[in-house]
């Protein structure tokens, strides 16, 4: 099997299946129990903190666990613009969010926020000034995507922060970093962001697990309330043994960040190279993206129809045509590319275990599928 789908999921590291696997077997008492093996799960909930919190910067207090980004990005957007409505009525985004973002934007403007979205340009890079100028007294929120999950696009987010926080203080920025944890440096002691999302499923953790920075002292209303846990920001018994398991998943990357970049750099020249040979291949990703997710259309053939293809041959790749799974990308959408080139998109995304081996399968494989389609077209 070649995966190359790592911006979707990523498979589970056996080092934190066996963390979880001997943490489902010992931590079974309630952290909130007051009771001394209760205090003991609470003790390894706190530990796990401290350890995500320390690869970022923060205070162990500042990080709070979530089942998944979206729920992270859920509790950030809805809370900290409920608790600034009293003073503000808009919020800043980009118009390449993930519906994470997109969807609770959505219900936030029926409830009377005004929703402004800076669009990407055709070449799929944000114009950061356009976010800047938009940022006005009565800005509430601004949410920016970090490295966008269809193109790798990526926003100076310390730069942004700093440029909104001087127009106004009092505007919250909340940073949706589940494409880029873990994956390039992040530190909040340098970008002066409030809140930030983040999740298991994309390094090596399992699905059910994420997690939100909220920088100490900031205003959110609780939007999840219940038994009080996550200091009354997330409630509901604590996740233990994925907690732990995100900890550990953190702890095998945050050491390889640079070594890993390198390794994807690698590997998106090679594919670069591989794809140059087709006269059909318009690359869609911003030439200055991150190296781990590479979009392309392969003109002609509709994108769906070569994922199933590929996936005879055991290569998994995504697609960002229209299918019975959802809608045509909506990035390239924003950033005016047509739609014959949109249903001819292919996500491409590296993960740890990429080879430039699996590359030349892949492109191999490509040539193979573009040959049969051509004979089937004539
Ligand atoms: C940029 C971005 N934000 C949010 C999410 C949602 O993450 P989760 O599946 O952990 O809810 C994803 C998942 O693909 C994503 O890529």
């Amino acid at each position: 099997m070649i995966y190359l789908d790592n911006a979707a999921t990523t498979p589970v590291d056996p080092q934190v299946a066996q963390v979880i696997a001997q943490s489902l077997g010992e931590d079974f008492a309630n952290p909130s129990s007051l009771y001394k093996i209760g205090a003991q799960t609470e003790n390894k909930i706190s530990s796990a903190r401290r350890q995500i919190a320390g690869y970022i910067g923060a205070k162990e207090d500042e990080v709070y666990f979530t089942s998944c980004a979206s729920e992270s990005n859920n509790i950030a957007i809805y809370g900290l613009s409920m608790a600034r409505k009293n003073w503000a009525n808009k919020i800043v985004t980009t118009g390449y969010e993930h519906p994470a973002v997109r969807k609770p934007l959505e219900n936030l403007k029926e409830m009377g926020f005004t929703v402004v979205n800076v669009n990407p340009k055709a070449d799929g890079n944000i114009d950061p000034a356009e976010i800047v100028d938009a940022v006005d007294s009565k800005t509430a929120l601004v949410t920016l995507i970090h490295v966008n999950n269809e193109t790798g696009a990526v926003l100076d987010v310390k730069s942004l922060c700093e440029k909104i926080k001087a127009k106004n203080k009092r505007t919250v920025i909340h940073i949706d970093a589940t494409q880029s944890f873990m994956k390039t440096p992040i530190d909040v002691t340098k970008i002066p962001c409030d809140a930030m999302a983040f999740s298991g499923h994309k390094i090596y953790a399992p699905k059910g697990i994420g997690g939100l920075y909220l920088k100490k002292g900031t205003n959110i209303k609780t939007v999840m309330a219940g038994g009080g846990q996550e200091k009354g920001l997330r409630a509901g018994t604590e996740n233990i043994h994925y907690i732990l398991g995100l900890a550990k998943a953190c702890e095998l990357l945050n050491g390889n960040i640079k070594k890993n970049f390198n390794h994807y750099t690698k590997l998106k020249a090679h594919l670069l190279e591989g794809l140059a040979q087709f006269d059909n291949v318009v690359v869609n990703s911003p030439e200055n993206a991150m190296p781990y997710t590479v979009n392309f259309s392969f003109m002609n053939y509709r994108s769906e129809t070569l994922l199933h293809f590929l996936e005879a041959d055991e290569i998994y790749i995504s697609s960002g045509s229209a299918c019975s799974k959802g809608a045509a990308s909506h990035t390239l959408s924003v950033m005016g590319v047509d739609a014959k080139r949109i249903d001819s998109s292919i996500r491409v995304s590296f993960g740890i275990h990429t080879t430039t081996e699996d590359i030349d399968t892949f492109i191999a494989a490509l040539k193979k599928a573009s040959e049969k389609l051509q004979k089937v077209k004539k």
